[in-house]
């Protein structure tokens, strides 16, 4: 006589779920209630993960986690494991503008070093993955949203003359203080006006529910950036710098100006890293090499990623093309993608209460799995 297989629980599936760490918030799948729909026939069990971020930089790491999990359970033949993600919004407080779970800021960089490139196609990555997103052009000095976005038009009121309905741009919404002021005047931001105008946009934007609203900030850490940061209550903020050393030297001050106003740094991002000469695929460092991981490092905060200096990307700037979805297949866009994966990682960490810390370093003949979790 064959002997059956005992069938396989539900409790021995979550039993052995217990033990799969999200590695990012060190924590049990289990336990942060990621672990949905366990559906156990015989010996086929099914799950869903529903990770904190369709954005998450650790994906495939948790699903082969949890298939080695569940392969383990006495009796299980079969596995079939859906990956899903919801953004959740920080356990602690009260969103600070309804419907928007996370606010991100972008900045506090010099100018010209790529603030606003990197939000416009840090916003458009994160949508790419799956994401609901928004994006504020908070740049009081040059607004440059507009233009980079491709943004036409201009703001509507909601139908009941008590909101604004803001514009929609390869799936995301978008305003910009460009939209409300003439562009041929040029603004000088006292303290009040300043105030009012990003009350106004942060609390009329009718921008419903998103996920993430990224914040391109302006440069700096004068009065202007500094108020904006204050009055906007953000998860976190992402540093832009170029690798040479008089930007690195604003990036540290945008660091202290952070920590005081008690606004998480997520990381650093190196934008225009080396040159790739598109003729002979040679890199040449222009504006030096590694400057953004080192001063990530003495800043003991995590290094988010770099973006070559490329043509292209200026070009998709200009035209109101970004890169990340004029040429989605390109290296480039590939590396706004990793770093959007990294920002969202590190917002799901503050969310859930964890430091924002620098990435692990990977180990030697450590393979890259290409998640972009390392
Ligand atoms: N990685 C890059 N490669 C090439 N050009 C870039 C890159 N990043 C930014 N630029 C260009 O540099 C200029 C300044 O960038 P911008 O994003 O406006 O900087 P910021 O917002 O910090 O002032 C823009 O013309 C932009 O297209
Ligand atoms: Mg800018």
């Amino acid at each position: 006589m064959v002997e059956k297989m005992p069938s396989v629980t539900e409790r021995e599936v979550l039993a052995a779920l217990s033990k799969v760490q999200d590695p990012e918030l060190m924590r049990d799948l289990v336990s942060l209630g990621m672990i949905k729909d366990v559906k156990v026939d015989g010996g086929r069990v099914a799950v869903t993960v529903e990770l904190t971020t369709p954005a998450c930089p650790l994906k495939n790491k948790i699903r082969a986690d949890v298939e080695a999990a569940l392969r383990a359970v006495p009796g299980v033949e079969e596995v079939g494991i859906e990956m899903a993600g919801r953004v959740r919004p920080a356990a602690k407080e009260a969103p600070a503008i309804p419907g928007v779970k996370h606010v991100v800021l972008v900045g506090a960089g010099k100018g010209g070093v790529g603030k606003s490139t990197c939000a416009v196609n840090i916003a458009l990555a994160l949508k790419r993955s799956g994401a609901s997103v928004g994006l504020l052009d908070a740049d009081f000095y040059g607004p440059s949203i507009p233009l980079m976005l491709g943004l036409e038009g201009r703001p509507t009121p909601t139908e009941d003359g008590k909101g604004i309905v803001p514009l929609e741009k390869h799936g995301i919404k978008a305003i910009s203080i460009g939209l409300f002021i003439d562009p041929h005047q040029a603004m000088i931001w006292r303290g009040p006006m300043l105030h009012g105008a990003l009350i106004q946009m942060l609390r009329e934007v009718t921008w419903g529910e998103l996920d993430y609203l990224v914040v391109d900030l302006p440069p700096g850490t004068g009065d202007v950036p500094l108020s904006v940061s204050q009055t906007i209550q953000a998860s976190g903020a992402v540093l832009v710098t170029t690798p040479q050393d008089v930007s690195l030297a604003d990036v540290t001050k945008a660091k202290l100006m952070f920590d005081k106003i008690k606004i998480p740094v997520l990381g650093l991002v190196e934008n225009m890293s080396n040159f790739i000469c598109p003729h002979c695929q040679t890199a040449t460092p222009i504006f030096d090499t590694g400057g953004g991981r080192r001063a990530a490092e003495q800043m003991d905060i995590p290094f988010l990623g770099e973006i070559p200096l490329d043509l292209a990307v200026r070009v998709g700037g200009d035209e109101g093309k970004p890169i990340v979805t004029a040429h989605p297949e390109s290296p480039q866009a590939e590396a706004f993608m990793t770093m959007a994966r990294n920002i969202a990682g590190q917002v799901s960490r503050v969310a859930h209460g964890e430091k924002s810390e620098p990435e692990p370093k990977p180990a030697a003949g450590h393979q890259c799995s290409g998640c972009g979790g390392c």
